[in-house]
């Protein structure tokens, strides 16, 4: 075990683990889109910032080791505005259908924006709209609402065994795909519908 201090409180915490992990074992919540405890960590919603110490930048907590006498703040202005400016990337191309929405009122995105996100954007313009493609007999998608958080092609690779899933592009253009149609077929597919923080609008049963 090892000491940390979050939020000037003192905790220990067992060797190994990562500022997120510490921050739950402290009850201190982190939001987060792509970290997920049973799936290889990936890093790119970028959510769970949090302060560290005398960093000049907010670090992704969930891909932060953390290292003896290290202190974490999860509550300061730096932390509250980078999460702002993340929550208004990841709502840049997320359509604002949340009245219409299957998912609305149950969904991760949308409370997450409440609780962490702006009431206003400095974006205006369209915004992209993929086209829903076929992936199996268990899940229907509905990629416009996708937020490229990665956790079903990490989830199919791991657990399904199945590498057919991917991302392509990069930044802003950057979308989930499926190098074959209808090729997803594992009998553990049915997970991603769970998995997806966006889900039943991601991932839809059909
Ligand atoms: S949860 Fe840490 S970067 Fe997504």
């Amino acid at each position: 075990m090892i000491n940390i201090t979050i939020n000037e409180l003192l905790i220990w915490v067992k060797r190994g683990s990562t500022v997120i992990q510490a921050c739950e074992a402290a009850g201190v919540k982190i939001p987060r889109f792509c970290y997920h405890d049973k799936l290889l960590i990936a890093g790119n919603c970028r959510m769970c910032l949090v302060e560290v110490g005398n960093s000049p930048k907010p670090q992704a907590s969930c891909a932060l080791p953390f290292l003896p006498n290290m202190r974490i703040f999860t509550n300061t202005a730096l932390v509250h505005k980078a999460q702002e400016f993340v929550m208004e990337f990841l709502l840049l191309h997320h359509p604002l259908d949340c009245p219409v929405c299957d998912q609305g009122g149950e969904c991760e995105l949308q409370e997450q924006s409440f609780n962490y996100g702006s009431d206003r954007g400095r974006f205006f313009f369209f915004k992209k709209s993929l086209g829903d493609t076929f992936w199996g007999s268990l899940i229907k998608t509905v990629l416009r609402r996708c937020i490229v958080c990665t956790r079903c092609v990490r989830y199919t690779s791991l657990i399904g065994g199945s590498d057919i899933i991917g991302t392509s592009n990069r930044g802003g253009n950057s979308e989930i795909g499926m190098f074959k149609e209808n090729a997803l077929k594992t009998e553990t597919s049915g997970g991603v519908i769970e998995l997806c923080p966006v889900c039943w609008s991601g991932f839809t049963y059909s």
